[in-house]
Parts: structure tokens; C-alpha cells; sequence
């Protein structure tokens, strides 16, 4: 099973909130890729924070494409269902808002206008085909770290391909954006891997 969780690095979903949203938040349409999404947490995660940040009305125009090589998660992702110990990281207000308990024991269900906004989609990144274009959002964390240098850079350029001008691209910490992408992405926060398309 992948390793992640709610919330996971909040640090720089908080430079995603001060530098990106903002810029993004009443566009007419908000397509955001959420690259590698395991079981959907780092998706939802996205979905509230940019709930929070635009309201009701405006965040019926976000959809998030949650994708995966991995095929199980599809239906995990799908039903939006978590168990007890996977919420608890998630504050209580928001656990409050955004999540009932679920019929099954044990579990917790997003609310639905979020797993409505949420898309599972079975993709390779390898295959260097983007997920759609126009995006002005692409979340990719924890997934290039394995892959030699010259291949993140090829992935990256597909993300530039994918973006539309002035969409970003977020990444984790230690990824550092390879030499060949300097000039397809000025970066918006020093202290984060936080990267805006030229
Ligand atoms: C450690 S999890 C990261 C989950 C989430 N992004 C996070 O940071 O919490 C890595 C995920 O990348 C997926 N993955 C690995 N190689 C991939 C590829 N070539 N294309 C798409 N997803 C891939 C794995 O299946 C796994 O779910």
C-alpha cells in the first residue's frame, strides 16, 4: 500500500494556498491533475483546501483528475470512504465540515459535492501522454522520486504541455526541478517547490 495521508505537507499546501489559489480561484473552469494520488487522501486534501479558499459557488468549476498507475485504487478514490485512523490527522472543524460517518462501521464519508469533484483515472506517467490539456493545476508529490533524471525531466515537460499559461506546478520538497525545466517554470516561492508556467 502507498504511503500518504491527509494534509501531508502542509507546508507547502500552505504556499499553494498563498501563492496559487488566489491567481486561480475565479477562473471560469479549474482543471487540476492530481499526479500519483495513491488513495485519493492527497486529492481530497486539494479538494478542501480550494473549497475553503473559494466558497460554494465558485468550487462547482474545480474538478480534480486523481491518477495512478496503480488500478485499486479506482474504487477507493471512487467511493471516498476512510477509515477512522486515516481521518484523525484532519482537523476537527474540517473533519466536522466535510465528512459524516459511513454506514460501514469504522469508516467516514466525504461529502459528496467533493468526491463529485474527484476523478479517478488509471495513467502511467511514463507514458508521457498528459491527462488532458488546460490544466491550471498540477500536484505531483512523491511519485518522481525513482525515476533517473533525464525521465522526471521528460515527465515535467509533459506537465508544462498539460498546464495552461500561468498554471502550477507543485512538487515535493526534495524534488528539485531538473536543469532542462529552468526556463519552462519560474519558481513562486523560495522556500518550496511551488513552480508557475512561463
Ligand atoms: C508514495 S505514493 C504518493 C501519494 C501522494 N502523492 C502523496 O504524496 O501522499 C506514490 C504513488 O505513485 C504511484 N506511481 C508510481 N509510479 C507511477 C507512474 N509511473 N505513474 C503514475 N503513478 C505512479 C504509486 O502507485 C503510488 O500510489
Amino acid at each position: 500500500m502507498a504511503f500518504t495521508y491527509f494534509f501531508r505537507d502542509m507546508h507547502t499546501l500552505r504556499l499553494m494556498e498563498r501563492h496559487a489559489i488566489p491567481q486561480l480561484r475565479s477562473r471560469r473552469y479549474l482543471n487540476i491533475w492530481d499526479a500519483g494520488c495513491a488513495t485519493g487522501v492527497e486529492s481530497y486534501s486539494l479538494a478542501i483546501i480550494f473549497r475553503e479558499n473559494m466558497g460554494e459557488f465558485l468550487f462547482r468549476n474545480l474538478h480534480i483528475y486523481a491518477t495512478d498507475i496503480d488500478d485499486q485504487f479506482g474504487a477507493v478514490v471512487s467511493a471516498g470512504l476512510y477509515r477512522e485512523e486515516e481521518v484523525k490527522r484532519i482537523p476537527g472543524s474540517l473533519l466536522e465540515k466535510y465528512f459524516t460517518p459511513a454506514e460501514a462501521p469504522g469508516h467516514f464519508a466525504i461529502a459528496e459535492p467533493l468526491r463529485k469533484a474527484v476523478t479517478f483515472v488509471r495513467h502511467d506517467l511514463t507514458s508521457l501522454q498528459p491527462i488532458r490539456e488546460g490544466l491550471c493545476l498540477v500536484v505531483c508529490k512523491n511519485v518522481l522520486l525513482h525515476l533517473p533524471s533525464e525521465r522526471v525531466a521528460l515527465v515535467i515537460k509533459m506537465f508544462h504541455a498539460a498546464l495552461a499559461e500561468g498554471g502550477f506546478l507543485i512538487m515535493e520538497q526534495t524534488q528539485k526541478m531538473p536543469w532542462q525545466a529552468k526556463t519552462w517554470f519560474r519558481r513562486v516561492a523560495a522556500d518550496g517547490q511551488v513552480f508557475q508556467r512561463v
